[in-house]
């Protein structure tokens, strides 16, 4: 069942994506999703009401990882902010667990062209760090807040038996309706939180893995295969069969339906926000796409499973290979290498397929 291990840890769902820029050399996709999302940027800072003559406009990006695309987003609303009212003070603050690797964010923020940082007036650089199922901002402060394939993590690492499989969808009877709770209250301490912190008239931005009305669950077939490499592993005696059996990336793929039942069923919700958007749209495989243009099986499979190893590797670190042996560095090689082969050998059957759920709440003026 769903246990509450929130404490420091091995209930911890991430300690953060790969370090030192591989998530950044590797998130070409996490990039497309948020390439998506850009022109509601646009239409969320058009909308918001601006602050009063000399107070600040402050975004906040929750679970900017080492913020490649973070600093692109958070950069894209500072200058829509100017281009409504030049010069006007702004801050941008970032937020991630507290050991996400903030020092590579902050070398990607000096190092990026056209960043926030290349504007005048200088715009304040923040980092929060905390869960965004805590209080990530100081209350009130916040005019547009997004965040961008990170509200699909769970709180913490659910204890629960799923032999089946690595992911929810896999989950049957107790152990699914238990991860089906779970992600909801996630997804309400989430809004309750964000309400907080945003500013009357303030907008927040969602983006994070879906489900389709069809039943078509981001990252799938994906999790399938992951499940067939740790099996292939188990039954070699290399991998742990009890870690494997309780083993579940805790990642959450919503249905529209599901997005929105708090803030229809949660009286402080339904009352503080209001919904201006919501939809699920598949966003196309960067890495699928070249290899149809250039048929490299190799180059696909080498770059997918490092897109896979950016935001799985600390969660799979902490809860299945620990379980296992001394070594886990060696296992981690062993298990991606295996993971590339498989996909060098059919780049198709494994591939990811993303329909990826956008939100769009406004904080209402009176709540
Ligand atoms: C796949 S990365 C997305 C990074 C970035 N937003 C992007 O679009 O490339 C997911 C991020 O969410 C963060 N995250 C997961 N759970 C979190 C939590 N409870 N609080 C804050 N950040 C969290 C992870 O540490 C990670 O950096």
């Amino acid at each position: 069942m769903v246990g509450g291990r929130d404490g420091p840890g091995e209930g911890k769902a991430t300690e953060g994506m790969g370090r030192a820029g591989y998530y950044d050399a590797h998130s070409e996709y996490q990039r497309s999703v948020a390439d998506t999302g850009a022109a509601l940027i646009d239409r969320c800072v058009a909308a918001t009401p601006l602050p009063e003559a000399g107070e600040s406009y402050v975004v906040a990006d929750y679970g900017c990882s080492t913020g490649a695309n973070s600093i692109k987003m958070v950069s894209r609303a500072i200058v829509a902010v100017r281009e409504r009212r030049p010069g006007i003070p702004a801050a941008a603050l970032h937020n991630d667990v507290p050991t996400n690797d903030f020092n590579q964010l902050f070398v990607n923020l000096v190092a990026t062209p056209g960043s926030y940082l290349e504007l005048d007036p200088p715009v304040l650089p923040l980092a929060s760090a905390a869960s965004f199922f805590q209080t990530a901002a100081p209350a009130g402060s916040i005019r547009l807040g997004t965040s961008f394939s990170a509200a699909h993590w769970l709180s913490s690492q659910p204890e629960v038996v799923v032999p089946q499989g690595f992911y929810f969808s896999e989950a049957v009877g107790g152990a699914r309706d238990a991860l089906g709770r779970q992600a909801a209250q996630d997804w309400t301490t989430f809004l309750r939180a964000r309400h907080a912190e945003l500013a009357p008239g303030g907008r927040l931005l969602v983006q994070m893995v879906g489900t389709t009305d069809a039943g078509e669950v981001t990252a799938r077939r994906l999790l399938h295969a992951m499940a067939e490499v740790g099996e292939a592993m188990a039954s070699e005696g290399i991998v742990d069969r009890a870690a494997l059996d309780r083993y579940i990336l805790p990642v959450y793929a919503r249905t529209v339906v599901e997005a929105e039942h708090p803030l229809h069923d949660d009286a402080a919700l339904a009352a503080g926000f209001t919904i201006d958007e919501i939809r699920v749209d598949a966003v196309p495989n960067p890495y699928l796409e070249a290899w149809q243009n250039d048929g490299d099986n190799a180059a696909y499979a080498k770059n997918y499973a490092a897109f896979v190893r950016g935001f799985t590797e600390s969660n799979l670190r902490l809860h299945l290979f620990a379980a296992t042996g001394p070594d886990v560095d060696t296992l981690m090689d062993d298990y991606f290498a295996r993971l590339e082969a498989r996909f060098a050998a059919d780049p198709v059957s494994d591939r990811f397929e993303d329909w990826t759920l956008t939100i769009v709440v406004a904080r209402t003026a009176a709540s």
